[in-house]
């Protein structure tokens, strides 16, 4: 046993000689970001300590029904309680960042009809500090997801244009007591994956949609996903606008926001498709992005939707142009795309006007882009990293990048023990390919400034629950206790190879 311990992380260090990755140090500038990437429901636990209120996570999952495993993140991986040994772990990943979100529920439990949680303040106060204090940047989310439940209940969450003024206020605080040490600020997290599953197929609080979508009756999803990503926008402009007029000159940090792409392939070479892959772009990504960059929403969707899309009035524009300095991007999956507008495809729930006539698809001629993952619709494609990247660098002329996440589940995750969870190879192979693919845009001209690795630690994995692994910890969900994985290795030695100081 003695000598098993002495040499596993010799062989360690052989097994991940052999898994061979390219990426050339040069492209990764000084100053680059190296990372990780969590959020607070997914990580925090402690769900009512210390005068915390509930958010609409902590009561959607308390639903029956609602989460697969039937779990909820009222421990999750405990971070609330455990910080200090998770920034210890960290530092010795040699990582010079952490990406983590704020629970507004933990600050303000009631919106801003309560008064401030201080031990909230506390809390990420401490956080930032232990950080800093080991060299690591904090990197932070204002809202991933979470929101607290007093206003979802009073404005039924992001479909009343209220909640901007709320989102505003709840930002003001962080920026006044957390932005003297944090230079990093992202305003949301994938508004266009929250929206599309809490409005459309109604998955996510406050769980809406119409007939035939989802479970739930209440709801019009042709409608209601623009009203709220309008308001999520117009809330992301407000606080951008607010951290530039008040805090920028004397805190000299950079704002951004955060979306899911995906890369869409054409399937064919057909005119038709490649347009169909372009109307892809526009009702995914494009939809938050061109707003928040260009000032208005993309040609494919006005077309499309008419009245629908809501419109911005003067003022909106005046505070929507260029609100980002640099544009956060999660990236997990791509699919092939074939057109259904002018073409006709078996359509499948989700490909109407409302996605933009299109049909996606991980297989052409039987054949997988990429690799299968332990996500359902997840396929390890690393090229479509380059791409999507390329991609955004094209068409918002070379603004600044920044992967907030990129991860992979692990296709014998959900059931797999703890020694199968460690020995994970195939995620050092994936990973380490996506870094290629990333130094390969980053060569050909591509401004990216960072990349966090979805996810430090094994966490809650909205309505998977617990059935899927992403990090590079695993944790046990009994015990809580962190056990490094494979993976935690090789991230170790991959920064330590590309890391440099100015
Ligand atoms: C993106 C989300 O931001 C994160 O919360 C989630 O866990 C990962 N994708 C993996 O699905």
């Amino acid at each position: 046993l003695l000598l098993g311990s002495l040499l596993s992380p010799f062989l360690v260090e052989c097994h991940l000689k052999t898994l061979k990755y390219r990426s050339d140090a040069s492209q990764f500038p000084p100053n680059f970001l190296f990372g990780t990437s969590s959020s607070s429901y997914q990580y925090e636990g402690a769900y009512t300590a210390d005068g915390k209120g509930l958010s609409n996570w902590d009561v959607f999952t308390h639903e029956p029904g609602t989460i697969g495993d039937g779990s909820n993140g009222d421990v999750a991986a405990d971070q609330y309680h455990r910080y200090l040994e998770d920034v210890d772990l960290m530092a010795s990943m040699g990582v010079n960042s952490y990406r983590f979100s704020i629970s507004w529920a933990r600050i303000l439990p009631k919106g801003k009809y309560g008064a401030v949680n201080l031990a909230g303040i506390d809390y990420y106060n401490k956080l930032i500090d232990a950080l800093l204090l080991k060299g690591i940047q904090p990197f932070v989310t204002l809202t991933h997801y979470d929101i607290p439940q007093e206003l979802e209940d009073r404005y039924g969450a992001w479909l009343s244009p209220k909640l901007q003024e709320d989102f505003e206020y709840f930002a003001d605080i962080c920026f006044q007591n957390f932005g003297d040490r944090v230079k990093y600020w992202i305003t949301f997290n994938e508004p266009n994956v929250f929206i599309i599953q809490a409005y459309r197929f109604g998955r996510y609080p406050p769980s809406r949609c119409s007939k035939g979508f989802g479970s739930c009756t209440t709801g019009n999803s042709e409608t209601e996903p623009f009203i709220a990503a309008h308001n999520v926008i117009l809330a992301h402009a407000a606080a951008v606008n607010l951290y530039r007029t008040k805090y920028k000159k004397q805190q000299g940090g950079k704002i951004g926001l955060t979306v899911q792409c995906l890369w869409f392939e054409p399937i064919s070479n057909s005119t038709a498709d490649k347009l169909a892959a372009e109307r892809g772009q526009a009702f995914l990504s494009n939809w938050i992005l061109d707003p928040v960059i260009l000032g208005k929403y993309p040609r494919e969707m006005k077309d499309i939707l008419g009245s629908a899309l809501p419109e911005f009035s003067k003022n909106d524009l005046s505070k929507l142009q260029s609100s980002l300095d640099f544009i956060g991007l999660n990236y997990y999956a791509a699919f092939y795309v074939q057109d259904c507008m002018f073409s006709t495809c078996t359509p499948i729930p989700g490909t109407s006007r409302t996605e933009g006539f299109i049909r996606q698809t991980t297989k052409k001629d039987g054949i997988p882009l990429g690799e299968p993952t332990g996500m359902p619709y997840f396929n390890a494609y690393p090229q479509g990293l380059e791409k999507t990247v390329t991609y955004l660098k094209e068409r918002f002329n070379n603004t600044p990048i920044i992967i907030t996440e990129n991860g992979y589940c692990e296709a014998s995750d959900s059931n797999s023990t703890i020694e199968e969870s460690v020995n994970d190879n195939m995620r050092v192979k994936v990973q380490a390919s996506y870094l290629d693919a990333l130094s390969t845009a980053m060569r050909k001209g591509a401004d990216v400034r960072g990349y966090f690795l979805w996810s430090f630690l094994d966490n809650f994995e909205w309505t998977f629950g617990y059935t899927k692994r992403f990090g590079l910890y695993y944790v046990d969900q009994v015990t809580l206790k962190r056990t490094p994985k494979l993976s935690t290795t090789w991230y170790r030695n991959f920064i330590a190879e590309h890391i440099r100081a100015e």
